[in-house]
């Protein structure tokens, strides 16, 4: 990654579309204990490659934390209260995860989030997340909030049909994506990742969507 000058002044938000706003490096204050989060979050519910309703095989792994994880499988999508893979409920999500998205939410304009849910995504070069909405939730007045870890990614960002033009966004390290309102249904995926090494991260990235399900 190339340093400059620039990369000291804090970045302005940026307006992706009508209720959707990116807020720059807002979760960098997360820290380095992330990484132990995220590493007895594994140890219980590890990364898998899900099954579409389709037959097919994402490219991203998953896991979640939270009361809820959203999973998939031949049968379809659904927030489950239980890995299906260690059949025990999902790891807890810790305090500090919940303060950056209810804080961002609040950013963004949405007081009041109480995200019960926190899939986690993990991306190595070469995983892409086609262009999708988020609507397996009860509640669509509740906005999604989606934090960027490690490697840098083009993040798409179209309208309410699949049709509709996308825009691209490059998602760096702590960054964070809320969308809500008149967004929260706005189709949105993620480009192939393309190859790097982070400093704390390596070769991955990692995003968590914090989701409120019920
Ligand atoms: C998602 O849509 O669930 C993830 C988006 C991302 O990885 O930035
Ligand atoms: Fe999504």
């Amino acid at each position: 990654m190339q340093e400059s000058f620039f990369d000291f002044l804090p970045k302005p938000t940026v307006i992706l579309a009508e209720g959707a706003v990116l807020l720059p490096g807002f979760a960098l204050g997360l820290g380095a204990d992330i990484l132990s989060f995220l590493n007895s979050i594994q140890a219980a519910s590890p990364f898998r490659h899900m099954i579409t309703p389709g037959g097919h095989r994402m490219s991203v792994a998953m896991t979640n934390c939270g009361k809820f994880g959203w999973v998939s499988d031949k049968t379809g999508y659904r927030y489950d209260p239980v890995d299906p893979l260690s059949n025990r409920s999902w790891p807890e999500m810790p305090a500090s995860f919940l303060k950056i998205a209810t804080e961002a939410a609040v950013a963004a304009g949405y007081s009041g989030f109480q995200p019960d849910a926190c899939l986690i995504n993990r991306y190595l070069p070469g995983s892409k997340l086609s262009l999708h909405q988020d609507r397996n939730e009860a509640d669509f007045t509740q906005p999604i909030v989606s934090v960027s870890l490690g490697l840098p990614a083009s993040f798409l960002f179209g309208g309410l049909k699949r049709k509709d033009a996308v825009k691209k966004y490059t998602l760096e390290h702590g960054d964070v994506v809320v969308w809500g309102g008149p967004s929260r249904l706005c189709y949105h995926g993620v480009n192939t990742l393309k190859t790097g090494e982070h400093p704390a991260f390596g070769k991955q990235r990692i995003n968590l969507t914090f989701r409120k399900v019920v």
